[in-house]
């Protein structure tokens, strides 16, 4: 049986148990849940570790990021991690959880038994603890032109649309970029040089699927390509992680069937 051995530098080891912290009286807190957190940097050699932290639950707000602010806060401000909005809106906090990417504001730290696990994105480079480099990410959110193509000159007021048509990009218009679907998504993982992941391909057709756009022509040529679009098979992690409930694979599957329909 072949076996093979890890790079020295790619094995995660145990990293720092940080202590109990006491509450206001001076006890220890009887309500507590432990975190374990990926740590990396990259000002020293190190390989990445896992950090325990344990929070007082009585003092601290129901999210999990409430409680990475907290530990942050009072316990280690060396952890790092993105953040903005804290409502589910900004798309920041993305980050695996319990084993699934989603958004640490919007994640309820009850909603996991035991341990909280926490991890960055996979797929992605760390840029530090639980930061993922995005920068390829937004390249190919840009390669998809996500604004309105059109020639017909500019109405005084304002693009009318008919209610129908508008509805036609719910579902697609709510997503707010956190990266959750494309690196759950084991084609990205192998692919993420060629294939433009499930976030990018359901903007691309937020902007084909808009009864105002006019370049539905252009669009399609520039993602008729076999790594472009083709490399979605259908896994369906996608639709499974996203936190806004969207359904990226059936995106997907709406700009292959516009690409069958035009040949026909
Ligand atoms: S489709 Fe969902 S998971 Fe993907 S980027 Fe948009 S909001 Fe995030
Ligand atoms: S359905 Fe397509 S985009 Fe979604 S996870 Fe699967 S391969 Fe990726
Ligand atoms: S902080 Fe904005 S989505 Fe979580």
């Amino acid at each position: 049986m072949a076996e093979f051995t890890l790079p020295k530098n790619s094995t995660m080891k145990e990293g720092k148990k940080w202590p109990v912290q006491k509450n206001a009286d001076g006890k220890k807190p009887k309500n507590t849940k432990k975190f374990r957190v990926y740590r990396w940097s990259p000002d020293d050699d190190e390989n990445p570790s896992i950090d325990t932290y344990t929070v007082d639950m009585d003092d601290c707000g129901p999210m999990v990021l409430d409680a990475l602010i907290k530990i942050k806060n009072e316990i280690d401000p060396t952890l790092t991690f993105r953040r903005s909005c804290r409502e589910g809106v900004c798309g920041s906090c993305a980050m695996n959880i319990d084993g699934k990417n989603t958004l640490a504001c919007t994640k309820g730290v009850n909603e996991v038994r035991g341990t909280v696990k926490i991890y960055p994105l996979p797929a992605l480079d760390v840029v530090k603890d639980l930061v993922g480099d995005l920068t390829n990410f937004y390249a190919q959110y840009a390669s998809i032109e996500p604004w309105l193509h059109n020639t017909t000159p500019q109405p005084e007021k304002e693009w009318k649309q008919s209610q129908e048509d508008r509805e036609k990009l719910d579902g697609l218009y709510e997503c707010i970029l956190c990266a959750c679907c494309s690196t759950s998504c084991p084609s990205y993982w192998w692919n993420q040089d060629r294939y433009l992941g499930p976030a990018a391909l359901l903007q691309a057709y937020r902007w084909l699927a808009d009864s105002r756009d006019e370049s539905t022509g252009e669009r399609l040529d520039n993602l008729e390509d076999p790594f472009r679009l083709y490399r979605c098979h259908t896994i369906m992690n996608c639709a499974q992680t996203c936190p806004k409930g969207l359904n990226p694979a059936k995106a997907i599957a709406e700009i292959k069937k516009m690409m069958v329909e035009r040949t026909v």
